[in-house]
């Protein structure tokens, strides 16, 4: 049962620490408020209430008991001395019955507790306390009419419940909105690092990370920014070793050629000078690959404009597009236009057709690639991502590649963030899935 509950308070929380810490601050001032609010109006205000109205419903009485008992001369002397000492304004309404529209409001506690002490005093009676501001309209039956008596409002509401109610939840909302402010602040740094570290991980640049807010936010903002230099230094050196290694190799490679050629075997020669030529190309593939992977800065742009340039270099006919989603993200251009050449150049490379779809998810942007070849059996997918790794020579006779392409790619995606994933495709060839998040 406990764990429904929780779970049940989970689902109806805001899900972000800025909404959560509001409720943290903002629940105990409203609990107060309601709770102050609630003491007030029982316990002082409503006493006070009965209270006035019970001494205000005895000096009517009063008054009332010496009018009937006068003569004119008295009657006229009580309403004055009624009206000089209580503010009071009585008049005598001959033939005129009491109202019998309803005045009475039912959620009134000034009407409420007028009536009851009013109702044990007098048979028949009439009152109406709304029609003035600030005073009370009441009636008696006497004789063959109704005697009026007006008196301030006053003399049975203790104050005015509106404005207490107002002078209460006023500095609750100017607390509420003074922790608002400070709470943003709070929020803020942590969600600068949230940012950072998600761009980061989309592979894009980040200037100068700067850790602001409080020590324990701050401290994690600066073990990331440290974490995140370490993994850029780290990859940097990774991949500046191996272009070292493959440009350098490229010498002992051309004295190579340059000793077979003076060979006598020309037969063998011929053999090993291909074998030379094809290390080459993969070297200068690679280094192709690694010196403009290196300083390209993420643009925002379109990826159903990137596909529409690409597709127009090619054969139109062979390709299919079916762009859906138009939507603007952050990339490094030429490495996703690279990437993406790799994928239909395979595709048009073992297969005849190829269609591209684009689709967009929750969280980011696919990119379909099917093509209507011999596709690749299940067990070599995570093979042909390796680098320098070819299915079978036979299958790529008298075709150049040298095994890189589909590995190039997905390092480019994967340095964005996203992921390639290899299917069968509808045309029965392979489906090459990119996603790419925004
Ligand atoms: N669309 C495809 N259909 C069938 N097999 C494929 C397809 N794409 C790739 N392969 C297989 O996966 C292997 C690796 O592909 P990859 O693109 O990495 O290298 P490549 O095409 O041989 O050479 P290159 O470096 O020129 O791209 C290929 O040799 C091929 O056997
Ligand atoms: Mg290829």
């Amino acid at each position: 049962m406990f764990y429904g509950l929780n779970n049940f308070i989970k689902k109806i929380l805001p899900k972000r620490l800025f909404y959560r810490s509001l409720i943290i601050v903002a629940t105990p001032i409203i609990l107060l408020q309601i709770i102050i609010t609630v003491v007030f109006f029982d316990s002082l205000w409503i006493k006070a209430n009965k209270g006035m109205t019970r001494s205000l419903v005895s000096e009517v009485q009063t008054m009332f008991d010496v009018y009937k008992k006068g003569d004119v001369n008295e009657q006229e002397m009580i309403v004055n001395l009624y009206n000089k000492n209580f503010d009071f304004v009585v008049a005598f309404k001959e033939n005129e019955l009491l109202p019998t529209k309803k005045t009475e409001r039912w959620f009134s506690p000034i009407d409420r507790s007028l009536r009851r002490e009013l109702k044990p005093v007098f048979d028949s009676f009439w009152f109406d306390t709304t029609s003035y501001k600030e005073l009370v309209d009441l009636r008696i039956k006497y004789k063959n009419g109704a005697l009026q008596i007006f008196f301030p409002r006053n003399k049975i509401a203790p104050s005015s419940a509106r404005i207490f109610a107002l002078w209460i939840t006023l500095p609750g909302f100017f607390l509420i909105l003074i922790a608002l402010i400070f709470l943003k602040n709070q929020t803020r740094p942590l969600v600068n690092l949230a940012k950072a570290a998600e761009k980061f991980g989309k592979g894009e640049f980040i200037k100068e990370f700067r850790p602001s807010g409080a020590r324990e936010i701050r401290q994690a903002a600066y073990e990331f920014d440290r974490m995140r230099k370490r993994i850029t230094i780290h990859l940097n050196q990774r991949s500046e070793m191996l272009s070292g290694i493959s440009h350098d190799l490229r010498t002992p490679l051309t004295r190579l050629k340059l000793q077979l050629a003076l060979l006598k075997q020309q037969d063998i020669a011929k053999k090993m000078s291909d074998d030379i030529d094809e290390m080459e190309r993969m070297l200068n593939e690679y280094l192709d690959f690694a010196s403009e992977q290196k300083h390209e800065k993420t643009e925002m742009i379109n990826i159903n404009q990137i596909i529409k340039n690409i597709v127009k270099k090619y054969d139109d006919k062979k390709i299919n597009l079916k762009l859906e989603e138009d939507k603007k993200i952050n990339i490094r251009i030429n490495s996703i236009k690279r990437c993406l050449i790799n994928l239909i150049d395979n595709g048009l490379a073992y297969g005849k057709k190829v269609d591209i779809f684009t689709k967009k998810t929750m969280q980011s942007i696919v990119i379909i690639i099917d093509d209507d070849g011999p596709g690749i059996p299940e067990n070599e997918h995570q093979n042909v991502m390796k680098p320098f790794y070819r299915i079978d020579k036979s299958r790529s006779l008298n075709k150049s590649g040298v095994g890189l392409g589909l590995s190039i790619a997905n390092d480019i995606i994967r340095s964005h963030g996203g992921s390639i994933s290899l299917e069968k495709s509808p045309l029965n060839g392979l489906r090459a899935k990119v996603s790419l998040p925004f």
